[in-house]
């Protein structure tokens, strides 16, 4: 097993049965741990494909994926790749399988055969690292869809994994419920080091990833820190991909003349920077 990186897809590509072409082509992309990676694409690109392969739901049908080190079209290896690269989807409701909070995280333990005085431990301490420990023996039903989007990462976080990958897992949430997911997530990586693998189509959730790749028909095109993706608006543009409404402006105002720096993407940098240009004796100071 090597530890230099999360994951490692060489020249992956994957097709579909009787598809036409493929939906990944000659991917090579690397994740390296305690990474924050968003991954962008227009509908249809690959993104979620690219997800199903990061934890052996598919088996690229060429190339090689590994996780941890672990090939993924080893059929043995399976289980220990599930366990270390765990997924929540967008649909909260399709990922509850009990009827109360507790069982519902302890569940993925269950199958992996852990005894049950250290699964008593472990389902409290993930309930309490996304903050509904309060909720464990509440209904699942009962909670908000942000809420048990924190419930499934709680699921994954039983198992301690070195990734969580996300696959839309906010597009069905109110921004309170959004906002609370990524959070949660963020001081996940932060605090406990995992690595994150964070499909999206927000802009302003990508904007605060260590890094970001662009999927666009099934290939990889672009991978770099956000205030460089985003910094390049026109060939965002091109790919029929926003960028954080914050860089679209000061793009427009740098067309206009006014010499704003790059990496421009929220409104804090915005005035930091618009102050710097206008009253540059003061930013000095
Ligand atoms: N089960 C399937 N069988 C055949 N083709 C599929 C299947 N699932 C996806 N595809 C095709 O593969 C390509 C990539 O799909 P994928 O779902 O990975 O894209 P995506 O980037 O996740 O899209 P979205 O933004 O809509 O979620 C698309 O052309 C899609 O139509
Ligand atoms: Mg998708």
């Amino acid at each position: 097993m090597t530890d230099d990186v999360r994951v490692r897809l060489e020249d992956v590509s994957y097709t579909y049965e009787e598809a036409k072409k493929p939906a990944l082509s000659h991917v090579d992309a690397v994740v390296h741990p305690g990474e924050f990676l968003a991954v962008l694409g227009h509908n249809g690109s690959g993104k979620s494909t690219l997800a199903k392969l990061l934890n052996a739901l598919y088996i690229p049908t060429e190339g090689t994926v590994l996780v941890c080190g672990y090939d993924t079209r080893k059929e043995e290896l399976v289980w220990e790749i599930r366990r270390r690269a765990g997924m929540i989807f967008q649909n909260p409701d399709n990922q509850i399988v009990a009827t109360v909070v507790k069982e519902d995280v302890a569940f993925g333990l269950e199958n992996l055969g852990v005894p049950t005085e250290e699964m008593i431990p472990r389902v409290e301490s993930s309930l309490a690292a996304v903050r509904m420990n309060k909720y464990a023996d509440s209904a699942p039903h009962m909670l908000s869809g942000g809420q048990k989007q924190r419930v499934a990462i709680a699921g994954i976080l039983a198992m301690e994994p070195a990734i969580i990958i996300a696959d839309e897992a906010t597009a069905m949430l109110d921004p309170s419920g959004r906002a609370e997911v990524l959070d949660t997530i963020r001081r996940l990586n932060r605090e406990k080091g995992i690595t994150v693998v964070w499909i999206t189509h927000f802009m302003e959730e990508a904007a605060q990833a260590d890094r970001v790749i662009i999927v666009s028909e099934g290939e990889l095109i672009a991978s770099g820190a956000p205030d460089e993706i985003f910094d390049r608006v026109d060939f965002m543009r091109e790919n029929h991909l926003d960028v954080p409404p914050m860089a679209d402006l000061a793009s427009w105002l740098r067309e206009q003349g006014v010499p704003l720096k790059k990496g421009i993407l929220t409104v804090d940098d915005m005035v930091k920077e618009v102050e710097r240009v206008l009253c540059p004796s003061k930013s000095d100071t």
